[in-house]
């Protein structure tokens, strides 16, 4: 199995949710489990590729041959994938990244003097797009959870943060929970022909194994063309 496209090749991945801290005991954050990006970086392995995974707060173990960055926040994220960006072949990013952060960071626990509070927030850095906006960038796949119009949502995120492919979960479907489930159903699409492929239904590791291979159809087919 160790001789397919992916043999030998940097895959570098991004799993889980990111935490954004409010105070030393308080944070935003997600539903995230981590279980998709973690059985994404498992299939890659068996595969015979090189993994790098860069995992937000999660409760999974990975491979000893797995290299695992831990991470907690957005901006840590952000540097922890582009400190290991140089030798990736394959970026996929699978983290459901916080898109805000606290403007401040209390440094005191914050005290419940009023009926009301307002927390200010800002923008998180988009790691997917920092990547792709990179001059020498690896095949950049991206996620997409959409609750409706799937495919011209993840087209239209494809072509935004220009990326080489987006897999796409339709979540709020009895059949596809995503969060914290062990099943997973993909609508993977990419720029070349308009091209798209459906996944059904399968455990997270059979939907890893299923994405892998269209990643490396498409990148042997790009060498080709
Ligand atoms: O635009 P949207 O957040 O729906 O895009 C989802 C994709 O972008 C996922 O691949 C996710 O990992 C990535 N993303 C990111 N950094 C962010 C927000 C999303 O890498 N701040």
């Amino acid at each position: 199995a160790n001789n397919g496209p992916l043999a030998g090749k940097q895959l570098l991945i991004t799993a889980g949710p990111t935490r954004e801290a409010i105070d030393p005991v308080r944070y935003i954050s997600n539903h995230s489990s981590g279980k998709m990006g973690f059985a994404l970086a498992e299939a890659a392995r068996l595969a015979g590729a090189m993994v790098t995974l860069v995992a937000g707060p999660v409760a999974l173990q990975a491979h000893s041959d797995i290299k695992r960055i831990d991470v907690v926040s957005a901006e840590q994220m952000l540097k922890a994938v582009m400190s290991q960006v140089d030798k990736a072949d394959v970026f996929i990013s699978v983290a459901a990244v916080s898109d805000y952060r606290l403007t401040e960071v209390m440094d005191q626990k914050i005290k419940k003097n009023s009926t009301e509070m307002t927390l200010t927030l800002v923008r998180n850095p988009d790691i997917l797009k920092s990547v792709a906006d990179l001059p020498n960038r690896p095949f950049v796949v991206g996620f997409a959870a959409e609750t409706e119009n799937v495919e011209v949502h993840a087209r239209g995120k494809l072509e935004k943060k220009a990326l080489d492919m987006i897999a796409a979960n339709h979540v709020g479907q009895a059949d596809n929970p995503v969060f914290s489930s062990d099943t997973n159903a993909l609508d993977v699409y990419w720029p070349a022909d308009n091209g798209h492929e459906h996944i059904p239904s399968a455990t997270k590791q059979s939907v890893a194994h299923s994405l892998l291979d269209i990643i490396g159809q498409q990148m042997s087919a790009r060498k080709t063309t």
